[in-house]
């Protein structure tokens, strides 16, 4: 584990080395992992070394504790600790950091029931030991009950360790932005990206509670020692904002730079913005490998704003890579090879170009038809992600397969289910059956944040998978080569997902044996470490790994496209498939197909475009940035990654 850690970490260096260059914009300690697993289990050791040492001294040991995604490793770490190692939490105190309110105990949503279910049911805690804000207390006791909180933690001995995780908003606990210095447990309204944020598990924003019971930002910075952790690509710019930021109440968590015991555990994607690790040639010496000097290129051009075949030393020099320059010789030597790397990875024949020399062309000319394995974690993520290239494999003669990795029934509302429900209904007329008619009753009688029926999220997985075909046909591909694959850790009802499982990985192998793809895209969401994209990835990786040995699978490239929220960064993209403004039109006329994610659909995040608007303006944007290297100038397009698994 260290040797990957000094790989990514110079907060590593640092610490051993005294460094101090490296994190001369760092106002924080941190160490960063690289992945979120790592740093969990270097947590929960902490932790459960401070929880002995406490009990060899005859000392309670007082944790703050926080929900959230971050922890729920370090808690499953704990779990594990105690059922295999006998780690005891009989002399815990937990004090947890807050609660939406108003909230029942029993509410599958609430803090309480996160709690339990992911800690306090399976270790031996006592029950008196457990505070968590009660979200059932009325509204004129909520002021003395807060005050309370405070005391209650005071009386003892304050905090010994406070877990935190950090929301996009940089709040800590329900701290949002403008929260003072010195503010105590307290109700709080809730910040807009906030609720977006916990809009998925209340399957819905409108459902978010508008409040919460939180700890104070002083409540926190009383404790001993801080642990704050944060994971993957969505928190990197509030990770930055924290560290490197200057203290604000606009960023709330830029207060513990004031603390003088707090770490913060990072992986490689939430660090990916701090200036050591996105930029490292400004703050010292640096190793250029291809894929570095390349990030460093494309970053200068857009710094100076020229495109690569303009670049000059003093370019170079003024920006902290002369050294680049020195390995290379000069900047003219540089550009080119820069400009003809970009160059090669724009082609219109993304299943390889017949009859052509290969050699610097993204894909193999050679089998000139090849089989074509798309997967796709939602029903929609094909056309959208990769629509355009969709449409040119087809009619460039491959044979192309779409395999939807799970049903996507959650997102379709109760609203659109409704109306197919009662168009069957109606066509049924005096034949119908009751069968229809009972689940027009379940949705039509369904209470808030209850899950539905077996029945109810059927027609809601069909529905998706009917919206399927229409767009498939729509580009040329026969019923045939679709597959439904309903893998069944998606199929929880819920937002929250079962773990993979053997069943769900024996799916992925037997498609991928069926159809021995020359070509498998998959949507390469590396950076999203809990949700549906990021699973099915997985599913995918480990069917991989089994398959391996397997002969057809010396032939058989992966290529990774983005899903919805973002793309490559440009330095990364191995294939970009440009679009004509007729393909542009035709890829959205097929995200259209899939009515029932239109028009403000389920869980679409802090962007309320419509997914066919993102996709346009982010195949829109790849083709401006190439334009501005120099390249030619497209009116769209795809980009991938090949993975070499
Ligand atoms: C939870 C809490 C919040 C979360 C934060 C990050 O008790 O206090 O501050 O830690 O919103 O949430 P996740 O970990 O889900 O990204």
């Amino acid at each position: 584990m260290e040797a990957k850690l000094l790989k990514y970490t110079k907060s590593i260096i640092y610490e051993e080395s005294g460094k101090f260059e490296e994190t001369r914009f760092e106002k924080k300690h941190n160490v960063i992992f690289s992945n979120s697993s790592e740093g969990s289990l270097k947590v929960a050791k902490e932790i459960a070394d401070l929880i002995i040492s406490k009990k060899a001294k005859g000392e309670q040991c007082i944790l703050g504790l926080a929900t959230g995604s971050s922890p729920i490793k370090v808690y499953e770490e704990l779990v594990r600790m105690h059922t295999e190692e006998g780690l005891s939490f009989s002399n815990v105190v937990t004090f947890n950091l807050d609660e939406y309110y108003p909230m029942t105990k029993d509410n599958i949503q609430s803090y309480y029931y996160f709690m339990h279910e992911h800690l306090f049911n399976h270790v031996d805690i006592l029950t008196e030991n457990i505070h968590i804000p009660d979200g059932t207390v009325s509204a004129d006791k909520l002021h003395q009950y807060c005050i309370d909180y405070e005391k209650a933690i005071d009386e003892r001995g304050g905090i010994d360790l406070q877990l935190l995780g950090i929301g996009r908003t940089g709040h800590i606990g329900f701290n949002e932005p403008g929260s003072h210095f010195n503010s105590e447990t307290r109700s709080i309204i809730l910040d807009y990206i906030t609720k977006v944020d916990a809009a998925p598990s209340f399957l819905g924003i409108e459902n978010v509670p508008k409040k919460a019971i939180t700890m104070g930002i002083k409540t926190v910075r009383k404790a001993k020692r801080i642990i704050l952790l944060a994971w993957g690509q969505n928190k990197s710019s509030i990770v930055k904002k924290t560290i490197e930021g200057e203290i604000s109440s606009k960023v709330p968590a830029t207060y513990l730079q004031h603390h003088n015991n707090t770490t913060f555990i990072l992986d490689i994607e939430a660090a990916s913005e701090l200036t050591r690790i996105n930029t490292p040639w400004l703050v010292g010496p640096c190793v250029w490998d291809e894929k570095m000097s390349s990030k460093a290129i494309i970053w200068l051009c857009k710094k100076t704003g020229k495109s690569i075949l303009k670049l000059i030393d003093e370019d170079y020099n003024d920006n902290g890579m002369s050294s680049l320059l020195v390995e290379e010789g000069s900047s003219y030597d540089l550009n080119i090879k820069m400009f003809n790397k970009v160059q090669h990875t724009i082609t219109g024949w993304p299943g390889g170009k017949p009859n052509s020399d290969d050699t610097s062309r993204p894909e193999r000319a050679n089998p000139i038809k090849k089989r074509v394995l798309v997967f796709s974690p939602h029903p929609d993520d094909d056309v959208i992600s990769m629509g355009g290239t969709f449409d040119r494999l087809v009619s460039q003669g491959h044979e192309v397969h779409i395999a939807y990795q799970t049903s996507g029934n959650i997102a379709v509302s109760d609203y659109e289910a409704l109306k197919f429900a009662e168009v069957s209904k109606k066509m049924k007329g005096s034949k119908d059956d009751s069968f229809i008619s009972g689940i027009i009753d379940q949705i039509k009688n369904k209470k808030d944040n209850t899950i539905d029926s077996i029945e109810v999220r059927k027609l809601k997985g069909v529905i998706r998978q009917m919206e399927s075909l229409a767009a498939t046909r729509y580009l040329g591909v026969p019923d045939e080569n679709i597959h439904f694959l309903n893998l069944p850790f998606y199929e929880t009802g819920n937002i929250k997902k079962n773990p993979l499982g053997e069943e769900d990985i024996k799916i992925m192998c037997d498609i991928i044996e069926e159809i021995k793809p020359h070509q498998i895209y998959a949507a390469g969401d590396l950076a999203d470490p809990h949700g549906t994209h990021r699973v099915s990835l997985n599913a995918l990786f480990e069917a991989l790994k089994i398959l391996k040995p397997k002969p057809f699978m010396d032939d058989c490239w992966l290529w990774l496209y983005r899903g919805a929220w973002q793309e490559w960064d440009i330095h990364e993209i191995e294939m970009a498939v440009p679009m004509s403004p007729d393909q542009v039109l035709k890829k959205r006329k097929a995200i259209f197909f899939h009515q029932s994610q239109k028009d403000g659909v389920m869980f679409q995040g802090n962007d309320i475009r419509e997914f066919w608007m993102r996709a346009e303006d982010r195949n829109n944007k790849t083709a401006i940035k190439y334009k501005e290297l120099g390249l030619a100038d497209y009116a769209a397009m795809e980009a991938f990654v090949r993975w070499h698994y």
